[in-house]
């Protein structure tokens, strides 16, 4: 049905009309309480074989929301509503901003991807901070906060912006994200090197600390797919050495290879996410594991369609994971899809529990070596 839906109307509108056009019925069908009730028991995750213990949260399920799709914190509850069982909102930035120029989301239907070059359009941390402080929850889920740098801050001052998001939001936030990764705000990418990236998580843990006396809020940083190997290694080293919570690979690729929708669609500037990205995403995150192995909480992230994707980035290491591009294309039922299709395969499967599952490709594949 959701797949003719697509055909017919939303393939036919602008990408981010669309967008805001299904936005706003999922926070109508949230706010509306019968159809809440009945959508909500419909899709959540049940399955007690899927309940996962990570970053000292308990949840439901692994599957969530990846960032972006939600930057200002409008619809948690319409897309915990759809079955998604952590929702990270943002990225968030120290001071509100517009983000690029229109047209800035491209849709790659025969690669079922799509190009954006948002630029972090957001409300930014103060009055994301002020929406999160007034939320009364209506669905049980779990709240990922992601993190930026506001775009006319220089790269030299991008420290004092990231602790400034963090005083403001991580009171609210079950877990907190720092984004380093996304290539469309211009010198952001090079906060990834370890020189900028150590101190820059050293003041984000300080100020959350000092924000949030009452518990430890579990702190992330997400990298891009396009860092070299021994760079993924050294960011890998440097979250165990300042005791960081989680890893989340990947984020949006700069590359176009192996596309194969033709014209001049392709060579929009921006990154590229869904299907094309998921097997340098699978690749990081298995590096990832192999070097920090349950040390540290990985998030797999990066074209995940269906089940079998999910469950090939637990077996590779991850602990949660996390979709965007897909749900696009594969629509409201995609995130009870991934949880059934893991509980069956896990049943199915030699582990025991979902933990048992997490990185056995990866240490199968050592202890042959
Ligand atoms: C339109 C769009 C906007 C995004 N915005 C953000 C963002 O603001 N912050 C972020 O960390 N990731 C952002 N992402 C990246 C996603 O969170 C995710 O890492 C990436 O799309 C790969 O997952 P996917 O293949 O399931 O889409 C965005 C992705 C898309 C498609």
């Amino acid at each position: 049905m959701y797949k003719l839906f697509f055909r017919l109307v939303f393939k036919r509108m602008d990408p981010e009309k669309a967008h805001y056009l299904a936005f706003r019925w999922i926070r109508l069908a949230a706010r509306t309480p019968v159809l809440r009730t009945f959508v909500a028991a419909a899709l959540a995750p049940r399955y007690k074989e899927l309940r996962t213990e990570a970053l000292g949260l308990r949840m439901h399920g692994p599957f969530g929301l990846a960032a972006g799709f939600d930057k200002n914190a409008i619809a948690i509850d319409g897309m915990a509503m759809l079955g998604f069982d952590h929702i990270e909102i943002g990225t968030v930035t120290g001071e509100p901003q517009p983000g690029n120029p229109k047209k800035r989301l491209f849709r790659l239907v025969p690669d079922r991807a799509l190009i954006n070059r948002m630029g972090f359009n957001n409300e930014g941390s103060l009055a994301v901070a002020a929406r999160l402080a007034s939320r009364n929850p209506v669905v049980r889920t779990t709240v990922g906060v992601n993190i930026g740098k506001t775009k006319v801050v220089p790269e030299a001052e991008a420290v004092a912006d990231y602790v400034k998001s963090t005083e403001r939001l991580a009171a609210f936030a079950d877990y907190l994200v720092v984004n380093v990764s996304s290539p469309n705000t211009p010198g952001l990418r090079n906060l990834q090197a370890t020189e900028a990236l150590r101190p820059l998580l050293t003041a984000v843990r300080e100020a959350a600390d000092r924000t949030v006396r009452a518990r430890r809020v579990p702190l992330l940083v997400k990298i891009a797919p396009d860092l070299a190997d021994e760079d993924v290694d050294a960011v890998a080293d440097l979250a165990v050495e300042l005791g960081l919570d989680g890893i989340i690979a990947t984020n949006t690729t700069i590359s176009r290879e192996g596309l194969t929708t033709k014209g001049a669609l392709v060579n929009e500037t921006g990154g590229l996410s869904g299907a094309p990205l998921k097997e340098r995403s699978l690749e990081v995150l298995r590096r990832l594991y192999a070097r920090v192995g349950d040390r540290i909480t990985l998030v797999g992230v990066g074209g995940i369609e269906n089940a079998e994707d999910a469950w090939q980035r637990i077996l590779a290491g991850a602990t949660l994971i996390q979709g965007y591009s897909a749900f696009i294309y594969e629509g409201p039922f995609y995130a009870r899809a991934i949880h059934k299709g893991l509980a069956a395969r896990l049943r199915t499967s030699p582990h025991v529990t979902l933990a048992d599952a997490i990185g056995a490709d990866v240490r199968k594949k050592a202890n042959a070596a």
